[in-house]
């Protein structure tokens, strides 16, 4: 498939089946995360799997819509912000989140080529996810990343027009 095609079948899915999801599928997935770039490689983030039906039902509190619970699978990512890199010599902006967020792209458009269906969390509570997930000080989760089987099927993406978005040569 063409990148710009997959990019365009990847939609968030809200509706998961309980079919379980092939360790082989879900290793290719954790492994696009894996091999997204980040600020000077220093990979400044975990990726929890909860497969452990008590461990979803726990996580589940911190983003109680019944589409989350559905999915057989959650990825939690997580990012240690004293392990990422910072712009020293500027602002000393911390790129972690960046970094997460593209690894979660890259997993979520890695579940799509597949035939999986995954759906950005960001509306979750985080003192719960840090409950549930028991993470220590300096791990913060970034994002919930249900992962199953759809059983909905993906829709047309509404965008902005490039028109809208881009300029070019100054603002
Ligand atoms: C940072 C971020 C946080 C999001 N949080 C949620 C969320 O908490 N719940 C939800 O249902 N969708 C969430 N989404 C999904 C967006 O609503 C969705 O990506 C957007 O509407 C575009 O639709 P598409 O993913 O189908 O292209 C989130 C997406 C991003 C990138």
């Amino acid at each position: 498939m063409k990148f710009i095609e997959l990019a365009k079948k990847r939609c968030s899915i809200r509706g998961y089946k309980s079919d379980p999801v092939p360790e082989e599928r879900l290793n290719e997935v954790l492994q696009a995360g894996n091999l997204a770039p980040t600020a000077k490689n220093f990979q400044p983030f975990h990726f929890i799997v909860v497969r452990d039906p008590a461990k979803l039902d726990e996580l589940a509190v911190s983003y109680p819509a019944p589409f989350f619970r559905q999915a057989p699978v959650a990825i939690v990512i997580c990012t240690e912000a004293a392990k990422g890199w910072t712009r020293d010599r500027f602002d000393g902006k911390n790129y972690c989140d960046v970094d997460a967020a593209i690894a979660v792209d890259h997993m979520t458009l890695a579940a799509a080529d597949l035939g999986l269906g995954t759906c950005w969390i960001g509306a979750f509570d985080p003192a719960r996810v840090i409950d549930a997930m028991g993470l220590p000080e300096g791990v913060e989760p970034i994002a919930l990343l249900p992962l199953g089987y759809p059983s909905e099927a993906g829709r047309e993406k509404t965008r902005k027009s490039l028109e809208k978005l881009v300029r070019y040569d100054c603002w």
